[in-house]
């Protein structure tokens, strides 16, 4: 083996067993620093004669380039294992513990909605829905409400921007529209439930311009107001969990009904809770009625073969009653305390055999 043979061995195997980025660096120093080996040898060259020069000159610079390299390579591999190790000591855990309570809760008008759509849908109603803001025609108009009709005035009505054609569309008066589109839509028999927003100018602590109605629309050959009763009963024993109500018709109008009735539930308020089935008060419930045979032709159903009822009540009013909650302004305040109290948790869902609510 020739000197320089041995010297590259040497050096190769000192860059080899080089542990850290350090220990390199002193390798590195001592062949190709200054005074390094390599340095010396390549310093040499100078002192020799041409022919020498000749001879030795690639042998040196090559040994001096495979060095270079090694170290190179030696210092790459030290700086990937150093990061890998690094990677390892500083991992970070960034899922963060569930939290022990749930922090959001369900509205009271999202439970009695869900109470009253799981109601009527034991009753084989379907659920049908419709926009808030409505074509005046479907709010009124089709409802036998003719513009310049006095009850028009009685509906307090936000009115949109006028379109194009001259039309204005409403912020939706009642859910009652949507008796109008199902009978558009759909053939008899029907039989719907429809909860949703509604809004009206007014704005007390019993009234507020947002507020929830359910409307309820059945049409078939066979229909009357004894059947529109039952449901009514039926729906008042399954909400507030009672055997037994008692409901006290009176003679009303509405220009899409005919005859036109509204319902009182007899109740107890006098031991500042309020009880139903017994008492000497009465609590109001519902509009209803027979469907208009016009709002029947208005909607392309042969009023000759089919007749129905419909009824409308509101679910603010409803949850209200049954949760003790004072104020209907309340609602609609998103005060996270008041929802806090009065919500319910979100897997609370209502079903008939599971109870309401719990
Ligand atoms: N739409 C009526 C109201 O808002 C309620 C109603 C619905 C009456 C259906 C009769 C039939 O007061």
């Amino acid at each position: 083996m020739t000197d320089i043979a041995i010297l590259e061995r040497q050096i190769l195997d000192a860059v080899t067993a080089a542990g850290d980025e350090a220990a390199l660096d002193a390798v590195r120093v001592s062949a190709l620093g200054k005074k390094g080996t390599v340095s010396e040898l390549l310093k040499s060259l100078g002192a020799m004669t041409p022919d020498e020069r000749k001879a030795n000159g690639p042998a040196f610079n090559s040994l001096r380039d495979r060095v270079v390299a090694a170290v190179a390579a030696r210092k790459t591999a030290l700086e990937d294992a150093a990061l890998d190790a690094r990677l390892v000591s500083e991992k970070v855990d960034v899922t963060l513990p569930v939290r022990p309570e749930p922090q959001g809760s369900i509205h009271p008008v999202s439970q009695v909605l869900e109470e009253v759509i799981a109601i009527f849908a034991d009753l084989g109603f379907s659920v049908a829905e419709g926009p808030d803001v409505e074509y005046d025609d479907y709010n009124f108009t089709r409802l036998n409400i003719p513009p310049d009709h006095p009850a028009r005035q009685m509906h307090d009505t936000f009115y949109v921007a006028k379109q194009a054609d001259g039309s204005r569309h409403v912020l939706r008066t009642h859910t009652s529209p949507v008796q109008v589109r199902t009978m558009l839509k759909q053939k008899p028999p029907i039989r719907i439930i429809s909860p949703g927003r509604t809004y009206r100018v007014d704005s007390d602590a019993t009234h507020s311009p947002m507020f929830h109605q359910f409307e309820g629309l059945v049409i078939d050959e066979v229909t009357h107001l004894g059947h529109l009763k039952w449901t009514l009963e039926e729906f008042c024993k399954a909400f507030f969990e009672v055997d037994a109500v008692e409901m006290r018709a009176r003679p009303s109008f509405f220009p899409f009904t005919e005859p036109s009735v509204e319902w009182d539930l007899r109740c107890d308020r006098s031991g500042g809770q309020i009880k139903f089935g017994t008492g000497h008060d009465w609590l109001e419930l519902a509009g209803s009625g027979m469907v208009n045979p016009r709002v029947l032709e208005n909607c392309g159903i042969d009023p000759a073969r089919y007749q129905g009822y419909a009824f409308g009540g509101g679910i603010d009013r409803l949850a209200m009653l049954k949760y003790g909650i004072p104020d209907i302004r309340s609602f609609f305040e998103s005060d996270l305390r008041w929802l806090r109290h009065y919500g319910f948790a979100a897997l609370d869902i209502p079903t008939l055999d599971g109870g309401l609510s719990r």
